[in-house]
Order: C-alpha cells, then structure tokens, then sequence
C-alpha cells in the first residue's frame, strides 16, 4: 500500500469509528456539532498512533479506538482554538465553524464534549486495564495545564506581550500547543505495548516542531481554499512563531533539520519504521 492509500485508509476508519460513536448520541445541536468538528482534517495524530502501534507489534484494530481518541481530542481543542475570545476564525476544515455555524455557547460544550468522548473512546480499547490508566493519565497530562492548554495560553499572550518572544520561548510555547498532543500520539505505540518510550519521544517531540513551523509557513504561504482555513492571520494577530522571529526561509531550514532529527531518532527500528520516516516527510510537505 502507499503511503497516501495507508493514510487514506486509515482516516476512514477513524471516521468510520468515530461515526459509530456519534449515531449512539441523542440528537442534538451539540451532537451535531460534535460530527461538524470531527469531519474532515488529515487525522495526522491518529494515523501516527496507528503506525506507532504496529511498529510495536500492536494491531490497527487494536489501536483504532486509542487513534479516534486522539483525533476527538485534537478536534476539540480546534474548534476552542477558532472561537471570537481566541483566534477568532469562521473557516476550519473548509467549512463554517461551529460557532459561526450555530453560536459561542454550542461551540463551547462540543469542544468540552469532545473531550469526554476523547477518554471515553480510549478506555473503549482493548487493552489491559494498567495500560488504559496509563493512556488517560498521559492524555490528560498532554491535553491539560502543563500541556496543550498551557501552549494556548502562552500563545494568546504573546499576542500582547510587550516584547518579541526569544527562541527558546517559542520553542516551548510550540512543544506544548501543538508538540504534546503529537508527541503524545507517536508515544501511543509503545505505551500500549509497554515498550522503551525514547526513540519516540524523541522522533514526535521534532515531528510536533516541524509541524507546528509548516502550519506557521502555510499561515504566510498557503491558500486558504486548499488549507480549508483562513491564512495570513498570525502576522496581523502579532503571533509568536519561526516564522516571524527567523524569516521564511530560516523557519523552512530549521523544519528539514527537524525532520532530519525525526528520521534519525528511527533508526534503532530499521526498515519497519518507513511509514513513520515518511510522516516525518509529509508533515513539511503537506500544502494543508
Ligand atoms: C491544525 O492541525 C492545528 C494545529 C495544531 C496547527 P492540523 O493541521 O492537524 O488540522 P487537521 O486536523 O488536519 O484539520
Ligand atoms: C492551534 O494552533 C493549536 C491548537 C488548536 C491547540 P493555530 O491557531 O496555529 O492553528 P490554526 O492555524 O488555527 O489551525
Ligand atoms: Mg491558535
Ligand atoms: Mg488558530
Ligand atoms: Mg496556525
């Protein structure tokens, strides 16, 4: 298979899984909602969950309700991240978002919802309790105060800080808004089959980096319709990002290093970490 069709295939048993869940809910605007947010998006974490579980010998089924997880997760924290008191945006996956398409308070309890279906999903796996503790505990670390929450903090507050943020603050700001629900996704793996966490650690913690300064360069350089968001928007908010502290060209260097930094920390793996090598690829590459 390549690495498209794995990706494609992947994401739509996300969906597929994801759907079930949703088709159990009563009808309401915030199940409603909750399907809005959820379609759509490239299901990069899930898929880097799928793939970090077969390097460790655990099966796409098996992992499959760990990867929905996490894609419910990151879609909450998107459909906070677009609200008026936040980024403010009306455009998310190419369609409406929520609270534009129905108002501030839906979108408020679908993000809170989406949370709760987030760990429901993951304690729904099957897997030996002591691990599903271990999954909770580590996704609520990653998604709370000292993680994901905290980086979104830290961005909104770079917006009116009264100086340029250094390097090194934004390379925190970074590894917690955006690197710790990825390193989190890329730990999946060998969390689940209780295995040696380090190269992963290592290989997600530059793969949420370079992440995070594509999604800054897009920002610059992107097309709204094919990113399905709107772009130009972090110079104008006075975000902190590579982007605006190395220059275009500085921030693309410092993402190939990041890559390069990614693919390396997999070579204790071998051949049997291709699709993980090729992730570390698309996620500079990717035009959306
Ligand atoms: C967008 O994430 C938000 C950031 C953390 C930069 P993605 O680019 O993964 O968004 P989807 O899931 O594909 O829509
Ligand atoms: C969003 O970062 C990060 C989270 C949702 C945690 P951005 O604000 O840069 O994402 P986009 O550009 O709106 O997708
Ligand atoms: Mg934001
Ligand atoms: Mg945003
Ligand atoms: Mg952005």
């Amino acid at each position: 298979m390549s690495f498209e069709d794995a990706r494609a295939h992947c994401a739509a048993c996300i969906q597929s899984k994801l759907d079930t869940h949703l088709a159990g809910l009563p009808t309401s605007a915030i199940s409603q909602g909750m399907s809005h947010a959820l379609a759509g998006g490239k299901r990069l974490r899930g898929f880097l969950v799928i793939e970090s579980a077969r390097l460790f010998g655990i099966s796409a089924e098996t992992a499959l309700p760990v990867g929905a997880a996490i894609e419910a997760l990151h879609a909450y924290s998107l459909v906070h991240d677009d609200l008026p008191c936040m980024d403010d945006d009306a455009l998310r996956r190419g369609q409406p978002t929520v609270h534009v398409k129905w108002d501030e308070a839906t979108a408020v309890l679908v993000g809170d919802a989406l949370q709760s279906l987030a760990f429901e999903l993951l304690l729904e796996a099957d897997l030996k309790p002591a691990v599903k503790v271990a999954l909770c505990s580590s996704l609520a670390q990653a998604a709370g105060a000292a993680g994901m929450v905290l980086g979104q903090a830290q961005d909104i507050a770079a917006e009116t800080a009264d100086r340029e943020l250094s390097i090194e603050e934004i390379t925190d700001l970074q590894a917690n808004k955006t690197g710790a629900l990825i390193a989190w996704s890329g730990c999946a793996g060998p969390r689940m089959a209780e295995g040696d966490l380090g190269p992963m650690r290592v290989y997600s913690k530059a793969l949420g980096l370079a992440f995070q300064i594509a999604d800054d360069i897009l920002d610059v350089e992107g097309d709204a319709t094919t990113a399905g968001k709107r772009v130009g928007k972090d110079a104008g908010a006075g975000k902190a990002t590579f982007v605006s502290l190395l220059g275009l060209q500085g921030a693309k260097d410092r993402a190939c290093a990041l890559v390069e930094e990614a693919e390396a920390a997999l070579a204790p793996y071998g051949s049997k970490a291709d699709t993980l090598r090729q992730v570390a690829r698309f996620v500079v590459s990717r035009d959306r």
